[in-house]
């Protein structure tokens, strides 16, 4: 079971390197790598786990983060209207994107970085990804259209595979600079 004290943080070199290719057909060790990365979100997102082993929830996680130089990550979260995704992605390659931008007002945070960095990420409202899902050991390729708050976890993650991490895209003169093509999500309030 994957908890913090093995999740890599900010410093941390591998956090910086480009991640390889999975082998297609998987290995067992890739498939555990997988299947180590789906549980951590789903014990992160329970309250009695989460508070027992002190994990911090996460909507997205990729492999370099706890230390796997290979292209696999993870999405688990609600749209602005409420609907569910889920993405094991093995091999994701992002094949187009809008001009479009959109960021989120509160920031994005990521499990590999400890300090409060502050500021807006102006990311694509819309995005095309290739990849494969995972499911049970188990693979099916399939073409995502992606938009607003999930196309940002994913693009955040997918940055992770190239070494980049959020930090990177704040402006550092004007973090709160938001250009003309950039609005922010908005999400639908619940009203229960
Ligand atoms: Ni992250």
């Amino acid at each position: 079971m994957i908890t913090m004290k093995n999740i890599i943080v900010e410093g941390n070199e591998l956090l910086r390197k480009k991640c390889e290719l999975v082998k297609i057909p998987m290995s067992n060790e890739d498939k555990k790598t997988m299947e180590e990365m789906i549980d951590y979100i789903f014990n992160s997102i329970d309250d009695e786990i989460a508070k027992e082993y002190n994990l911090r929830p996460a909507v997205g996680i990729a492999a370099p983060q706890i230390g796997v130089l290979k292209k696999m990550l993870v999405i688990y979260s609600f749209d602005e209207s409420g609907k569910e995704h889920f993405y094991p992605m093995v091999n994701p390659r992002l094949v187009s994107y809008s001009d479009e931008l959109t960021y989120l007002d509160s920031g994005e945070g990521c499990l590999s970085v400890e300090r409060d960095a502050k500021g807006y990420i102006h990311r694509s409202k819309r995005v095309t990804v290739e990849t494969y899902l995972y499911n049970e050991g188990k693979l099916q390729k399939v073409t995502l259209r992606l938009r607003g708050y999930i196309a940002i976890i994913f693009q955040h993650e997918y940055d992770h595979l190239n070494g980049i991490l959020f930090v990177d895209h704040i402006n550092k003169e004007n973090p709160f600079y938001i250009p003309d093509n950039s609005t922010p999500v908005k999400f639908k309030q619940n009203e229960e």
